[in-house]
């Protein structure tokens, strides 16, 4: 195994990601950042320099579960202090497993304003884990986003107003940074700050010999959007989700959700004299965004590589489709050969009602009646050093009233609070999560929640339309080859069940990877096996005063 060192500059720049001036975070300049590529068993070391100047950060490796090193997770407030403007942090962790990851800011909404990438790890040679099957053309990646022209600044404020300033759709979608705003639709100030021909957003170009068999890469790091994925003309074998291998199964267009990784692969067998459309569109939400593009080219045929294929680009499956989102979901299983079948029952069951509040005249996300907020010390350092006034001591509720509760019916949720406390996990158990799902404070309304978990895999056991029945539905899972991941989508009105050991010394968070609802709320931490932790590195420690805390 070797090192592989990345040295990143956090800065502002202007960015042209869809044609339209905007000032973005960028890693070296660029957004979004660029690919780290490592082989299963190596170290990564990323040094972050944060140039920002008034702003912190900090970066999140999604899907690098940091088996030793949970200081290494890069959530701020729970695992970190963010880094201050000026310093410098050094990531240093190893990926011990092959497959498709992403980072990204795990600061406030950073993620939106372009500091993201892909994380591609290879299997080591000879590994058990080598992927089960082949591809003779090669691997291409394609990372997915949506691009907003107001700042995360705005955002955020917005959000947090009364009444709320809601994010509202995407200006752009983008393919690996490239998006395309229609210059001429707005209004002639503004048009200045749009250039339709500037390098930054021609859309990228994936080329691929005749009757050659490729590998596509996909993540979705967007903040709002779930999307749907297509090639034109090309069928995609899904066999890889967030580094697990899937029994294969084909799709004309894949549904993506925020935090989630893919692997398909592609046959290069239609008509090379004409380019083809990569396409993504959002489902889940009414559309009000045009769709994202990049363009597939044959070598050797005779269209221009960059000439627009002569056909409409794919709009997609209808946008609220949930029936034929969650049969995707069903059909994503384990491959026979790398099913790690999960243990047959649970030591404790968590039941987390995902519902819309409003908290004192704010429009909140809650899980349980309680909104999640961030402590301004670490979980980590916090309970490492015994520093039991840096968070709500109180553990959040087990469960909801989810005997009485009407899923389809705007709900009151009453008394809805906002805490920073956690749930503690004995170390070692079994633990079951489901996901339930609900109507949101709008009538006949109810979105997709992409929920994400740091520090495990876990495994999927199952997902349903309405309420959630505990002395019904577990009879129900799926305990003989569900897949692992580490991001599942809990569907319009339903509920999703996963099951997780919680064998990772440390904490992490467990949250919806739509960024404004996360920061709206939607989100909470576990705890285990805090005493196994080795010594916190003093650079997570610098927004604590630690003299007194009980070593
Ligand atoms: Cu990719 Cu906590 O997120
Ligand atoms: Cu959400």
């Amino acid at each position: 195994a070797k090192t592989v060192h990345e040295q990143w500059d956090i800065s502002y720049q202007f960015t042209h990601s869809d044609c339209v001036r905007k000032l973005a975070v960028t890693i070296n300049g660029g957004t979004p950042g660029p690919t780290i590529r490592a082989v299963q068993g190596d170290t990564v070391v990323v040094t972050v320099k944060n140039l920002l100047m008034t702003e912190n950060v900090a970066i999140h490796w999604h899907g690098i579960r940091q088996l030793g090193t949970p200081w290494a997770d890069g959530t701020e407030g729970v695992t970190q202090c963010p880094i201050l403007p000026g310093d410098t942090f050094e990531y240093r962790f190893v990926v011990d497993r092959p497959g498709t990851y992403m980072y990204h800011a795990h600061y406030g909404m950073q993620r939106s304003a372009g500091l993201n990438g892909m994380i591609v790890v290879a299997a080591a040679p000879g590994s058990a884990d080598a992927e089960p099957f082949a591809y003779d053309g090669g691997e291409h990646e394609v990372l997915l986003n949506d691009w907003w022209h107001k700042s995360t600044y705005e955002q955020a404020a917005g959000l947090a107003a009364v009444p709320i300033v809601w994010v509202g759709e995407p200006q752009s979608l983008l393919i690996n940074g490239r998006g395309r705003y229609n210059c001429s639709a707005m209004a002639s100030d503004a048009a200045a700050a749009c250039n339709a021909t500037h390098p930054e957003c021609a859309p990228q170009v994936f080329a691929v010999v005749p009757g050659r068999t490729y590998r596509f890469r996909i993540a979705s790091v967007t903040s709002l959007s779930a999307l749907n994925f297509e090639i034109e003309g090309h069928e995609m074998t899904v066999v890889e989700t967030d580094g697990h291998y899937v029994k294969p199964f084909v799709v004309k267009n894949l549904n993506v959700y925020s935090g989630e990784t893919y692997s398909v692969l592609i046959k290069a067998d239609q008509d090379p004299n004409r380019n083809y459309w990569l396409a993504s569109n959002v489902v889940s939400r009414k559309p009000g965004t045009p769709t994202g593009t990049a363009v597939l080219s044959y070598y050797g045929g005779r269209s221009s590589p960059r000439a627009p294929p002569p056909t409409a680009p794919p709009a997609g499956p209808a946008w609220n489709d949930s029936a034929y989102r969650i049969n995707q979901s069903l059909a994503t299983v384990a491959h026979p050969e790398h099913a790690h079948p999960p243990p047959p029952r649970a030591d404790r069951t968590i039941l987390l009602l995902n519902s819309q509040n409003k908290i004192d005249g704010r429009i909140k996300w809650a899980i349980n009646n309680v909104s999640f907020t961030l402590p301004h010390t670490p979980y980590l350092v916090a309970l490492k050093h015994g520093l039991l006034g840096a968070f709500d001591q109180r553990p959040p509720p087990e469960t909801y009233n989810h005997t009485g509760y009407d899923v389809y019916g705007v709900q009151a949720n009453p008394n809805a609070t906002t805490s920073d406390g956690l749930y503690r996990l004995a170390f070692g158990s079994v633990v079951d999560v489901v996901l339930q799902n609900a109507n949101m404070l709008a009538p006949n309304n109810s979105e997709t929640h992409p929920w994400h978990l740091h520090g495990h895999d876990f495994w999927t056991l199952g997902f349903g339309v309405g309420r959630f029945d505990p002395a019904v539905h577990p009879a129900t899972y799926n305990l003989r080859d569900p897949v692992m991941k580490n991001t599942v989508a809990v569907h319009p009105f339903g509920w999703t069940a996963l099951r997780f050991r919680a064998d990772n010394p440390g904490v992490w968070a467990f949250h919806c990877h739509i960024e404004a609802h996360f920061f709206m709320g939607m989100g909470v931490a576990f705890e285990e096996g805090i005493e196994r932790v080795g010594d916190l590195p003093e650079e997570i420690r610098r927004c604590v005063s630690t003299k007194g805390g009980g070593h």
